[in-house]
C-alpha cells in the first residue's frame, strides 16, 4: 500500500490524482481488490486485515483530498497568470480611437455654418429661467412649458431643455447683426428608444438690421444645409409653432432609406422630420432691447442627425460607450 501514499504524493496534476483515485478506490482498484482476497482468510486473520484496510482507506482518502486541494489551487493560479492581462506590458497591437458619431455629426454641421460665416457660441448648461423659457417667448404657466420636460434646481435655475437660450446670451452681449450657431449638450426628462436625458442640439440664428430676412432666406440655407448632410433629398416645411418663431414651420426630408416610398423608419409617411425654425418672434427681440431688426431662427437635434446618418435604432445605444458599437464608426 506504501507505493500508492507515493504515487498520490508525487501527482503533478488533478487529472493525474483523479487517474489514482480510480485505481485505489474504482470498483476494480486496489482497495476494492485486497478486500476480495481478504475473504479467503481465515477468521481470526479477517478482523485484524479489514481493519488495516480500513485504516488505509481512510488515511488515502484523506491524503487525496488534500493534495487535490493543492494541485487544484496551483492549477488555478496558473490559469490565471496566463489569462489574466498585464496593463503594464506594451501592447504589439495598436487600437486606434475615433470621433463618437454624435461628434462628428456635431462637426459636420458646424462645418457647414462656418462656411456660410455663421460663428459659434456657447452657453451655460445650467441655465436661470429667464434665459431657458421667459425671454424666448415662454412666460410662466405657459402651456408650451410643458413641451420641455424640465430638470429644475432650486432658485428658478435648471439644466437648459434647449440651445435656444444661446440665441438670448447673444443677443444681450453683441449687437446686431447677428450670425451665429449655438451646438451643445441639452436635458430633458425623458428616456425612451428616442429620448435620452442628456442630448445634442444645434441652434442657429440670423439677425439683420434692415428688417429684410424673410422665410425665403430661411428656407434656402436649410434646404442647401439638408443637402449637405444627407445628399439629395428633398425638402419640405410644414407650417408648426414655437413660442420663439412666428411663423414657424417644421422641416421634412424625404426618407432617406426607401426613397420617400413609406418604410419603417418614415412610418409609412416617405418623409422625416429633422428640424424646427421660423422668423424670430417680435416678443424675442423685446425681451433683449432689440428695434427694428429682422430675423430667422432654427433648431436641429444632433442625434437625430447621427441616427439617419448611421442607420442606429436605439438612441440610448449611442449613450452606452460599447466599444463593438463605437468601433464601427472609425
Ligand atoms: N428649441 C426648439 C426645441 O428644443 C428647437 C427650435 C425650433 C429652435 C424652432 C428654434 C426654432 O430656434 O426656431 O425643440
Amino acid at each position: 500500500m506504501i507505493k500508492w501514499y507515493e504515487a498520490i504524493e508525487s501527482a503533478q496534476n488533478v487529472k493525474e490524482l483523479e487517474e489514482l483515485r480510480i485505481s485505489v478506490f474504482g470498483k476494480k482498484g486496489v482497495l476494492a481488490e485486497q478486500f476480495a482476497k481478504m475473504k479467503s482468510a481465515s477468521n481470526e486473520e479477517k478482523g485484524a486485515i479489514a481493519k488495516e484496510l480500513n485504516i488505509h482507506k481512510a488515511k488515502l482518502a484523506q491524503l487525496l483530498n488534500e493534495t487535490k486541494e493543492v494541485l487544484a489551487t496551483k492549477e488555478l493560479e496558473v490559469a490565471m497568470k496566463a489569462e489574466g492581462i498585464d496593463v503594464s506590458l506594451f501592447s504589439t497591437k495598436g487600437t486606434c480611437g475615433a470621433l463618437h458619431p454624435v461628434m462628428e455629426t456635431m462637426d459636420k454641421i458646424v462645418e457647414y455654418f462656418n462656411s456660410m460665416n455663421f460663428a459659434v457660441h456657447t452657453g451655460p448648461m445650467i441655465e436661470d429661467d429667464f434665459h431657458n423659457f421667459e425671454a424666448l417667448n415662454l412666460p410662466k404657466y405657459h402651456p408650451a412649458r410643458d413641451m420641455q420636460d424640465t430638470f429644475y434646481f432650486k432658485d428658478e435655475m435648471l439644466l437648459r431643455t434647449h440651445t435656444s437660450p444661446v440665441q438670448i446670451r447673444t443677443m444681450l452681449d453683441t449687437k446686431p447683426p447677428i450670425r451665429m450657431i449655438a451646438p451643445g449638450a441639452v436635458f430633458r426628462r425623458d428616456y425612451d428608444l428616442t429620448h435620452t436625458p442628456m442630448f445634442h442640439q444645434v441652434e442657429g440664428l440670423l439677425v439683420d438690421v434692415d428688417g429684410k430676412v424673410s422665410f425665403a432666406n430661411l428656407k434656402y440655407i436649410l434646404e442647401d444645409f439638408l443637402k449637405y448632410m444627407f445628399g439629395e433629398v428633398e425638402v419640405r416645411f410644414r407650417p408648426s409653432f414655437f413660442p420663439f418663431t412666428e411663423p414657424s414651420a417644421e422641416v421634412d426630408i424625404s426618407c432617406i432609406f426607401c426613397k420617400g416610398k413609406g418604410c419603417r423608419v418614415c412610418s409609412k409617411t416617405g418623409w422625416l422630420e429633422v428640424l424646427g425654425c421660423g422668423i424670430v418672434d417680435p416678443n424675442v427681440f423685446k425681451a433683449v432691447g432689440y428695434e427694428d431688426v429682422s430675423g430667422y431662427a432654427f433648431g436641429l437635434g444632433v442625434e437625430r442627425f447621427a441616427m439617419l446618418i448611421h442607420h442606429i435604432g436605439d438612441l440610448r445605444s449611442l449613450f452606452e460607450g460599447d466599444v463593438r458599437l463605437l468601433e464601427q464608426f472609425r
